[in-house]
């Protein structure tokens, strides 16, 4: 539907048509299992081996140090489940209240069995200070774990920092990665464990890596036929892998325009839609992933907002879906303190390569007469 707008590229993007041309071979002719003997599986065998090369390289690791996974959902409880694994029980894991779920409910979810979890508050914009996981640390800390750039407010880590104190005391440093790869430069050798999801940059659904650095103690959660150094066991997704790197290629290729076109729209965003009374910005006005811009209007809802913004053709997010029947607002809106009143009215506006600056225009004609009509109908006034 060309004449439709999508503005939601961090839930998830188009697959780019060379990463689909890379892709096609692999659902086709070359159908092999890359654990068999024959031609056909030392075809796939060499095009899984040749992917994780050229991520390794894009990414400044050894080429096995990546691990295949089925996302970055997967790679978050790797890191995370599979470092308290290692350590034994107990133990004590530093972690933000502004993680995505992946890692925030892995780390709720050990604690249920024994291990103890500090969750740091964050400032203003959302952002941990290094001082802070310092303070944390407890001789049984075995992993800090702290996201590169947030997805829904895009607010940037100081991850080099962490990574390097966490280095120091010999504790174990992970950071989702997700939003951050290809958009921005990555501390990566301040990192033991990184996640990432192929599907954020162009890239198929349903294929991920978590790199393990060297030396980081890891067991795994699937137990089988000893797949990726016996650390992910399953047959790996050969398309998937394929396509991952392509889109890993094609980032790097495009970096420098692709995120300097994204940063001057996401200016403009800031500019003119703070011009609408009654409205916030979430996260850093500056020291943010160029591609996610976050707001809050008052005296409405966020969902009726996407809504009627669908209606007219334009594709965008809440920020995070608000799945708990009760409507609570989203987890990284309140750490950054954002009053509940404006909480429930927030709008996650994010760009990809294929975002135009008509596609911004477009959002900008639309959106002071949706907030208004939605205000009209509101019960509650701006100001309240
Ligand atoms: C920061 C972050 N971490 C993890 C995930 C989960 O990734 P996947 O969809 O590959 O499981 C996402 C996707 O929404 C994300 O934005």
């Amino acid at each position: 539907m060309p004449d439709r707008v999508y503005l939601d590229n961090s839930a998830t993007t188009p697959v780019a048509s060379s990463v689909l041309d890379a892709m096609l071979p692999y659902f086709g002719a070359e159908y092999g299992n890359a654990s068999s003997l024959h031609g056909y599986g030392r075809e796939a065998r060499r095009a899984v081996e040749t992917s994780r090369e050229s991520i390794a390289d894009a990414l400044g690791v050894r080429s096995d140090e990546i691990v295949f996974t089925s996302g970055a959902t997967e790679a978050d409880n790797l890191a995370i489940v599979g470092s308290a694994l290692a350590h034994g029980g107990g133990g004590h894991i530093i972690t933000s209240r502004v993680e995505h779920d992946a890692a925030l409910h892995a780390v709720e979810w050990l604690r249920s069995t024994g291990v103890a979890a500090t969750f740091l508050d964050v400032d203003e914009v959302g952002r941990v200070d290094p001082d802070a996981v310092r303070a944390a640390m407890r001789r049984d800390t075995f992993l800090v774990s702290v996201m590169a750039g947030n997805n829904e407010i895009g607010t940037l880590e100081p991850i080099g920092d962490i990574g390097r104190m966490c280095r120091d005391r010999g504790i174990l440093f992970h950071t989702d990665a997700v939003q951050a790869l290809g958009k921005v430069d990555i501390a990566i050798e301040a990192v033991d464990l990184l996640s990432a999801s192929a599907h954020k940059l162009h890239g198929p659904k349903g294929v991920g890596f978590l790199v393990v650095r060297r030396g980081s103690r890891l067991v795994p959660l699937f137990h089988g036929g000893g797949h990726e150094r016996g650390l992910r066991s399953g047959t790996e997704n050969v398309p998937g892998i394929v396509g991952f790197a392509a889109a890993v290629r094609l980032a790097l290729a495009e970096r420098r325009d692709v995120t300097d076109a994204m940063r001057r729209m996401r200016r403009r965003l800031i500019d003119r839609v703070l011009e609408i009374p009654g409205t916030r910005l979430n996260g850093h006005p500056e020291q943010s992933l160029p591609h996610i811009t976050n707001f809050s209007f008052a005296a409405i809802e966020g969902e009726s907002l996407v809504m009627k913004l669908d209606e007219a053709g334009i594709a965008t997010s809440t920020g995070s879906a608000c799945s708990s029947p009760n409507l609570e607002p989203s987890h990284v809106l309140v750490a950054i303190g954002v009053p509940l009143s404006m909480a429930h009215g927030s709008l996650r506006i994010s760009t990809g390569r294929e975002t135009t600056d008509a596609d911004i225009d477009r959002l900008l004609d639309v959106l002071p007469g949706v907030v208004g009509e939605l205000r009209a109908m509101s019960p509650f006034k701006v100001g309240e």
